[in-house]
C-alpha cells in the first residue's frame, strides 16, 4: 500500500464549495491555539503550477491528458522537491494543510480523460484526513457566478456534476488508515467550520 504521510490534511471540493474559506478558518484557530502548522495549496505556485494556471486561464491550450500530466509533475514537486517538499515536512512531523490534492485530479481529469491514465500518473503518498466538503452543484454555480470575473476551465454545472460523481466513487474506497470527513457545504459558514474542527479534534489534530 501506499504511504500515509501522518498530519496531512487535504481540502477537496467543486470549485465554490468553500474549501478556501474553511482551511483559512482553520488556520485562524491553529494560530490561536499556537499549533504549528503549513499551509499550501494545488496547483501550487511554483513554475509548473504557474503554468496550470495558464491553461486554466485558457491562456495555453493543450490537451486534456498534457493538463493531468501538469498536475501530476506539479503535485511530484510539491511532494518530493528536495528544497520545499512536503515529505519531509510531514515527516518532521508538522500539520500540513493542501487546499486540493491527487483526489482533485482523479474527480476533475477523469471526466475527460481514461480514469485509468490518472489513476496511473497520481501514486502519491496518501494524506491520513480527507476532508470534503460536499456543496450540492446549483451552490457552487450561484458562488461562481457571484465571484464574477473570467469564467475558468472547469466553472459548468454539468462538468462539476460529473465531478462530484468521480469523488463519490474515489471516497468510496478508500485504504485503511485515511480517514474521510464529509461535510455539508449547504450548511452555514459557521457550522461547516465548528464540524470540521470537532472531527479533527477526534482524530488529536
Ligand atoms: P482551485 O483550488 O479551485 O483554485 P482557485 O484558487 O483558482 O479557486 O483550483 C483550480 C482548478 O483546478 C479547479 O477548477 C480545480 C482544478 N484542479 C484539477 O482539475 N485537478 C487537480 O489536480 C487540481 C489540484 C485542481
Amino acid at each position: 500500500m501506499d504511504k500515509i504521510l501522518s498530519s496531512f490534511i487535504v481540502f477537496e471540493g467543486l470549485d465554490g464549495a468553500g474549501t478556501t474559506t474553511q482551511i483559512r478558518n482553520l488556520a485562524r484557530y491553529y494560530e490561536f491555539n499556537r499549533r504549528e502548522y503549513y499551509l499550501t495549496a494545488e496547483p501550487t505556485d511554483n513554475p509548473i503550477g504557474q503554468l496550470v494556471r495558464k491553461v486554466l486561464q485558457k491562456k495555453i491550450v493543450t490537451t486534456p491528458e498534457a493538463l493531468a500530466l501538469l498536475y501530476a509533475a506539479d503535485r511530484h514537486d510539491h511532494i518530493f522537491s528536495e528544497s520545499h517538499g512536503l515529505l519531509r515536512m510531514s515527516e518532521e512531523g508538522r500539520i500540513v494543510i493542501s487546499d486540493r490534492y491527487f483526489y482533485s485530479s482523479i474527480a476533475y481529469q477523469s471526466v475527460e480523460c481514461d480514469p485509468s491514465f490518472i489513476l496511473s500518473i497520481n501514486r502519491f503518498p496518501l494524506p491520513q484526513v480527507i476532508v470534503f466538503i460536499d456543496t450540492p452543484v446549483d451552490v457552487c454555480m450561484e458562488r461562481i457566478e457571484k465571484r464574477g470575473g473570467e469564467k475558468e476551465l472547469f466553472d459548468r454545472a454539468s462538468f462539476l456534476s460529473k465531478v462530484r460523481d468521480n469523488y463519490l466513487e474515489a471516497f468510496s474506497s478508500l485504504p485503511e488508515g485515511v480517514s474521510l470527513i464529509t461535510i455539508d457545504g449547504a450548511l452555514s459558514e459557521e457550522e461547516v467550520e465548528s464540524r470540521i474542527r470537532r472531527e479533527l479534534s477526534a482524530l488529536s489534530l
